[in-house]
């Protein structure tokens, strides 16, 4: 690690490091998956899916950008090239790299956010628990974004029936309501 002024602690820092590297490989393993969805996408929602995962690439590309100087401003080094996020992603690889129609394309992505966003949600409670609230809010704005990218792009498939939840998923909230 590099000597800095920065005032947390070596051994947090360290851990914050491993951390920001293992989330920047699936940061940019998503930008490249959806870049793929991007350019590939076919059928008579053509348009909008090709402009929607342009849009989710460019916010990813904010992503990778802040994890990785994040990992740079704690003293480590930003590990990104293609081969090292190959190895390291925690993702699946893309489900529809042979081309694929919007239902396709929009499953494949859908997958790639879901996972992704569970990975960063859980980089929120590891930071905020090494007592890292810097590099925790940068996941925190990371996974709100994700949740919203899943959201546009479950849309497409959501045919607008709602379904009860059941007693057994619902939290804290769900049980208060039904007593
Ligand atoms: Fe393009």
């Amino acid at each position: 690690m590099y000597e800095t002024l920065n005032d947390l602690s070596p051994s947090i820092r360290e851990r914050m490091i491993e951390l920001l590297n293992a989330r920047l490989a699936d940061a940019i393993d998503l930008r490249t998956q959806l870049k793929v969805a991007h350019w590939n996408v076919k059928g008579p929602q053509f348009i909008a899916l090709h402009k929607l995962f342009d849009e989710i690439v460019d916010d990813a590309d904010e992503y990778v950008d802040l994890v990785a100087e994040r990992a740079v401003q704690l003293g480590g080094v930003a590990d990104g090239t293609a081969r090292q996020v190959a190895e390291r992603s925690t993702l699946d690889e893309y489900a529809a790299t042979g081309g694929g129609n919007g239902q396709e394309h929009v499953d494949a992505v859908a997958d790639a956010l879901g996972q992704f966003g569970r990975s960063a949600r859980q980089a929120i409670e590891i930071a905020a628990s090494a007592k890292d609230q810097d590099t925790s809010d940068i996941f925190t704005e990371i996974s709100r974004g994700t949740d919203k990218w899943l959201w546009m792009v479950e849309a497409h498939r959501q045919t607008g029936e709602w379904v009860r939840p059941s007693s057994g998923d619902r939290g804290e909230a769900g049980r208060d309501a039904a007593h």
